[in-house]
């Protein structure tokens, strides 16, 4: 399949090629979508087989206002709309009850239904212009990273996806909080750009539920118990108090295979060692965007191991954390 490259002013042609079922890579400010239409049970099909997602997976659908939500979920509580009016567009998915309206292929069967507004103008200006809910997991093959550029769509999905439509690194680069809104109090799924903190904040208490699924366990978001970000190489996130510590183990792995995420300014202290460095030490924002391009530019052909330094568990910290955990399946060494 020939895939098309748009730019982010050809919007008209992305909605045209969604509208008549097809699959385009849209720009969102969390991570690239692989968008198709929400309502057509084909091309959300599709969107399965290309990512290689198993099919117990649900979909976001995504909106270009809230005044959607009421064609798409019902029984929606006074407390969705207030957290719509507060942030939306923006990376805050809520899980609400769904509408028959909604394809089973959506929500894979659940009575559910996880719904977005994105802060982009061109996945809004596509939303809108399609005239459909845009259905659209992350556009990276199932348990990579997550794409947060054009460049990353394009060597994951050439010649899978009908468009791929270029608009930028995006600006958060982790995935959106899913906060399930069918619960009281309401329940945090995912952590993501917006933070626990912000959510307390309108919605008084709120709970987390992030921790990993113990196995027999059914999963409230199902996407979560799978491993999940990660690149080729095995991940493993090394704390200490100490950050000698720290220098002194990755130090003595060799230096061939061996790749080190690191805090801005670290790249020294591991000589010979192929690092990325994401951010400064106290700047989880940064770190959130950069997260995922960095993971891609290590995981090389001959790279088999990541040290991964990882921020405090606060704010967007706690999302940065949460997705590192997932990408190394749980390995953390404390030194
Ligand atoms: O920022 C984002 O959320 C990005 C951009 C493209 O919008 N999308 C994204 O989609 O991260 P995906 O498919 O990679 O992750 C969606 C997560 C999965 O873990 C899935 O299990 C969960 O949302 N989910 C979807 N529908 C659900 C539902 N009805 N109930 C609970 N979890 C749901
Ligand atoms: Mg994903």
């Amino acid at each position: 399949m020939k895939t098309e490259l748009l730019t982010a002013a050809e919007t008209a042609r992305a909605a045209e090629i969604i509208r008549n079922g097809g699959l385009v890579a849209i720009p969102t400010e969390t991570v690239y979508g692989l968008g198709a239409n929400a309502l057509d049970a084909a091309a959300v099909k599709r969107i399965f087989e290309v990512k290689g997602r198993p099919q117990d997976n649900p979909l976001i659908i995504h909106v270009s206002s809230a005044d959607e939500l009421d064609a798409w979920c019902r029984d929606i509580p006074a407390a969705a709309r207030a957290l719509a009016a507060e942030f939306w567009p923006g990376p805050l998915t809520m899980i609400l009850k769904r509408k028959s309206a909604v394809p089973d292929t959506v929500t894979a069967g659940l009575d559910t239904v996880a719904v977005r507004c994105p802060d982009h103008p061109a996945a809004l200006e596509t939303i809108r212009l399609a005239g459909v809910p845009v259905a659209a997991p992350s556009a990276n093959l199932s348990g990579k990273p997550s794409t947060t550029t054009a460049q990353h769509c394009i060597h994951d999905l050439t010649g899978k996806v009908d468009a791929i439509l270029d608009g930028g690194p995006c600006r958060v680069g982790v995935e959106s909080t899913i906060v399930d809104m069918t619960v009281r109090p309401p329940r945090i799924l995912r952590p993501g750009g917006i933070t626990l903190e912000q959510l307390e904040r309108t919605l008084g208490r709120v709970r987390t539920e992030t921790s990993p699924v113990k196995s027999g366990e059914t999963p409230k978001a199902p996407g979560m118990k799978y491993r999940h970000y990660s690149p080729k190489a095995e991940v493993t996130i090394i704390k200490s108090d100490i950050k000698q510590k720290i220098y002194d183990y990755v130090n003595s792995m060799p230096d061939e295979g061996t790749a080190v995420l690191c805090f801005d300014g670290e790249s020294g202290s591991f000589p010979g060692k192929l690092c990325a460095e994401y951010g400064a030490e106290g700047d989880a924002f940064s770190m959130a965007e950069r997260l995922f391009a960095c993971l891609r530019e290590l995981d090389r052909e001959d790279i088999t191991r990541i040290y991964a330094r990882c921020p405090s568990g606060e704010g967007v910290g706690r999302a940065v954390c949460n997705r590192l955990e997932k990408a190394s399946g749980g390995r953390i060494i404390c030194l």
